[in-house]
């Protein structure tokens, strides 16, 4: 296929092709792209496209975002590999890949997880909340009208892992200081704002404009 021009019969070929190393009774899902900084320039260190990496699928049955999903599950999938490729919701993005950034978080039976370091098999039989979830309609939630109000994203990669880290908090309705703030985002990284918008979001999302503006949050 090298040196032809890409046109819808070529990747519909190039897609019969990948499909075609599939084993009878293999679900898709066991073909994975391994993780992993290779070199262009080095073929024995690039990542092997399509090779099965197991053969068992599992059926899974999960409730995301209110709506239940049946499907066949390689063991080996992750979390944030099946929210993303398997049911097609985005809205979590993928930092570091080992459990340290934060931004992969989704809500597992309303508890906050890294869905980086937890295998997809693993929510058989259980409740997933994604950012998507968030949302009612057109409507945005509360944390997201704060963010939005006080600034308290740039980019936005870290924002949907900060919103689902928090939302169990607000779902608590517990009155915040900042100090108390600042250690419940402490597991997540944002390379943008330098936390005190996000600081000040949250304050106006639990607390309340009036407790926003009656106790400033310039403490650092
Ligand atoms: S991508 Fe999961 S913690 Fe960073
Ligand atoms: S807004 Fe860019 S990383 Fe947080």
């Amino acid at each position: 296929m090298i040196g032809r021009e890409v046109d819808a019969a070529l990747i519909d070929t190039a897609v019969r092709a990948a499909l075609g190393q599939l084993t009878p009774g293999q679900c898709a899902w066991h073909i994975k792209v391994p993780a992993g900084r290779y070199r262009r320039d080095d073929a024995a260190s690039r990542p092997r496209v399509g090779v099965p990496v197991g053969r068992d699928c599992m059926k899974t049955h999960v409730i995301v975002n209110g709506e239940a999903h049946d499907r066949d599950v390689g063991p080996r999938l992750l979390l944030s590999d099946f929210i993303r490729q398997a049911l097609g919701l985005t809205g979590t993005n993928v930092g570091c890949e080992y459990g340290v950034c934060g931004s992969c978080t989704v809500l597992l039976d309303g508890e906050p997880v890294r869905s980086c370091i937890t295998l997809a098999v693993q929510v058989d039989g259980r409740r997933l909340t994604t950012v998507e979830g968030l949302t009612n309609g057109e409507d945005l939630h509360a944390l997201q009208r704060a963010f939005t109000a006080c600034h308290g994203l740039q980019c936005g990669f870290c924002t949907p892992g900060f919103l689902m880290t928090l939302l169990p908090v607000y779902n608590r309705a517990k009155h915040l200081e900042a100090d108390e703030i600042r250690e419940v985002i402490s597991g997540n990284l944002c390379r943008c704002t330098g936390y005190q918008q996000i600081v000040e979001a949250v304050r106006l999302a639990l607390n309340g404009a009036a407790a926003l503006a009656e106790s400033p949050t310039d403490d650092g």
